[in-house]
């Protein structure tokens, strides 16, 4: 989608295409918390705060769906309490802000093995996803218990599966059809990754469905990702020239 000109209540102007899809990967919470002498649990309650701002700002600025990384299969290596922690911000998120989202037509999804999760975390997360179902705004996607190697393999064995009881033909394997085994089926590719906390790496997100995408990365820790920030990041975004392995035109 074309926006020609936008403000925000900074009342800063950008001209440029917006993303119909951003990932997020919320690097920091920990490192902020730490910075102030308090408890990394801390870091990742305000990491809430952050996550609302940045909810209405996509919804303001017309994004069809936002997927935020929330807890990978990797982060199971933390300790126990800071799992714990990690795993009840859906339900407080969702306790909190679920009419608001409402008001906006949010609708919530997630991607990622959910079984896994606490009964609690499950329970919260797959009430907001019904509740929310005949939404039609901005697509709320949360990665929880999410790794894209093992996504990729489970859809390489859901194919070999269906290809073993005749549902599927080898040939009839392609992109497309590959696609539509992973958890992120109903949504098309990321157009814009950003990364916060000042890492410039992937750790295990969407690995097959970035392959095209644009990736703008800030130091800024993600308690502290701002509107104004995340408005920076579309602009960059709507001057790039997206060329897809061709040739620009
Ligand atoms: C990474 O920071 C962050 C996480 C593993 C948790 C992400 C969760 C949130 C931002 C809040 C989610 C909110 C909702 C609404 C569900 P880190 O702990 O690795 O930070 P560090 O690199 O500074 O240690």
């Amino acid at each position: 989608m074309k926006i020609p000109l936008y403000h925000n209540e900074s009342g800063h102007f950008f001209e440029g295409n917006v993303p119909e899809h951003i990932a997020i990967i919320m690097d920091g919470n920990g490192r902020w918390a730490q910075k102030r002498g308090l408890p990394r649990a801390a870091g990742h309650k305000e990491g809430i705060s952050a996550v609302v701002k940045i909810v209405k700002a996509a919804v303001k600025c017309g994004v069809k769906v936002l997927t935020l990384y929330t807890f990978s299969t990797e982060n199971w290596k933390r300790p126990k309490a800071e799992v714990d922690t990690i795993l009840k911000l859906p339900q407080e998120f969702l306790h909190a802000y679920l009419p608001e989202l409402m008001a906006n037509h949010v609708r919530i999804h997630t991607i990622g093995d959910i079984e896994r999760l606490p009964f609690h975390t499950r329970k919260a997360v797959q009430f907001a996803v019904e509740r929310t179902r005949h939404n039609t705004g901005l697509q709320l996607n949360f990665a929880l218990n999410y790794g894209s190697r093992h996504e990729i393999l489970h859809a390489v064995k859901e194919i070999a599966a269906d290809i073993k009881q005749g549902k599927l033909t080898l040939d009839q394997v392609d992109e497309q059809k590959f696609s539509q085994y992973l958890y992120t089926a109903d949504f098309p590719d990321p157009d814009l990754l950003i990364r916060t906390g000042g890492e410039k790496r992937l750790s295990n997100y969407l690995l097959w469905q970035l392959a095209y995408t644009e990736f703008w990365f800030t130091d800024s820790l993600w308690p502290d990702f701002s509107e104004e920030e995340f408005y920076r990041a579309l602009e960059d975004y709507g001057q790039r020239n997206r060329r897809y392995g061709g040739l620009s035109g």
